[in-house]
């Protein structure tokens, strides 16, 4: 496999200054080494065939086609590895890719597999954190989405990169409390060993057409699994596939400075501007016309009509990754543009679900 990336971490747009480690650029599509861990860069030169897409209008519902079901793909492996037997791979980088200003800190890790974990875009593993827990027995595993593409950041095959969020929080008797996984994850250091279970989920598979229009909403760290979809589709050279739909990214954070992976996608749209639209909502510092609160929903919701009409198509699928709350957002400005045409949204939801059209993951 080619190792060789124009883009491997982007960092946040921020111009206040951020850590040392945020600073370390990763642009560099030339070898650089991390205590011992040679390091390699893939290529992200494939060229992506320019496609109109066009939603046929209707104003009935359409009766959705079953497909063949992304979750009967035999190639997919689970629970490959489970909390007993862990697998034991060991961090190669992990760097800051949030601003200093930004409310939380947010890393951007690699963990060495030697392709023993085998895992899709769209699926997740599970981190068995070193320690006890109160009990004295070992502490349980956390989930969490993948965020490189299958063949991993570096190309080869070996390995799986987890964006991260910091869990702190005052408790109601004041006390600060750091989240036990988060933490371990994010204080790790070059080198340092990582148990890992999975991959686990069949969810958010990406579909196989590779003509489809993939409508991907995230909040925060639920970016993970669209970064994967998305170098697969714009950084990647793949025999048997070749994006050639369209690609819409909705990301919503709070700040500027905690925009993710923003370079990234930047990039990506110059390489292929036709087939990828690419949207932030950014709740503290951006309002609509209203004046409310910038939220992934209020972003879709400029382009609401349009976004109807692509719900329409037989080959939309959308995405939902990141907190809860935003499931119901989103739901409220479908349930008006159904409507409008006399459907009712979450019986039409409910025939996305079954044609894996409307793929939900919230925590
Ligand atoms: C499928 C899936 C994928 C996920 N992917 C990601 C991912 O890609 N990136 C990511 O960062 N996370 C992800 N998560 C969340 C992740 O699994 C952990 O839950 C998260 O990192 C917190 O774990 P922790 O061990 O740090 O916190 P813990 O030590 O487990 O503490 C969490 C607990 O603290 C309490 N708590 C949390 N916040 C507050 C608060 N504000 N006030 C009071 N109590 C509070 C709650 O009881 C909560 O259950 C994912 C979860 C799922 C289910
Ligand atoms: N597969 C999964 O299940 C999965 C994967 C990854 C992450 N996660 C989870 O997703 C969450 C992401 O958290 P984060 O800390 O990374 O995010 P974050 O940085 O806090 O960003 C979340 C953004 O969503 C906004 N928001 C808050 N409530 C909302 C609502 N009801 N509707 C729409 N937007 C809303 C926030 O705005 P304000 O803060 O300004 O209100 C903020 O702009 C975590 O709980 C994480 O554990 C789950």
């Amino acid at each position: 496999m080619a190792a060789a990336v124009t883009a491997a971490v982007s960092f946040p747009s921020s111009p206040k200054s951020t850590s040392l480690s945020s600073r370390t650029t990763l642009i560099a599509p030339e070898r650089i080494t991390l205590k011992k861990v040679p390091v390699y860069y893939r290529d992200a030169s494939a060229s992506g065939r320019v496609v109109s897409i066009r939603a046929q209008v209707t104003t009935e519902a359409p009766a959705k086609v079953q497909k063949v079901s992304k979750k009967d793909d035999e190639g997919v492996v689970v629970n490959k590895f489970k909390p007993k037997n862990p697998y034991t791979g060991r961090c190669l980088l992990n760097t800051k890719i949030t601003g200093d200003d930004a409310p939380g800190e947010t890393w951007h890790m690699v963990f060495s597999t030697e392709g023993e974990v085998p895992y899709r875009e769209g699926q997740s593993i599970g981190v068995i954190p070193d320690g006890i827990d109160k009990n004295g027995k070992p502490h349980k595993l956390r989930l969490y989405s993948i965020a490189s593409s299958a063949i991993g950041d570096f190309g080869d095959s070996k390995t799986v990169s987890l964006c991260v969020k910091r869990l702190v929080y005052t408790n109601e008797q004041g006390d600060i409390v750091k989240g036990v996984c988060s933490n371990f994850l994010c204080d790790l250091k070059p080198g340092a060993e990582v148990q890992i279970t999975g991959p686990v989920g069949k969810e958010m598979l990406m579909p196989k057409d590779p003509n489809a229009t993939i409508i991907m909403l995230g909040t925060g760290t639920g970016i993970a699994p669209f970064r994967s979809f998305l170098w697969k589709m714009f950084f990647e050279k793949h025999d048997d596939y070749k994006f050639n739909g369209l690609a819409w990214l909705f990301l919503g954070v709070p700040t500027s400075s905690s925009l993710l992976y923003k370079e990234e996608f930047e990039k990506m749209k110059e390489k292929a501007p036709d087939n990828f639209r690419l949207d932030f909502a950014v709740s503290r510092e951006q309002t609509n016309d209203k004046g409310e609160k910038m939220y992934i929903q209020t972003r879709m919701a400029e382009y609401a009509e349009e976004l109807w009409e692509l719900l329409k198509k037989d080959n939309t699928y959308v995405y939902m990754c990141g907190l809860k709350g935003m499931e119901k957002g989103i739901d409220e400005i479908m349930v008006s543009l159904a409507a409008k045409d006399g459907i009712d949204w979450l019986e039409y939801k409910r025939s996305l679900k079954k044609a894996e059209q409307w793929n939900v993951e919230v925590y």
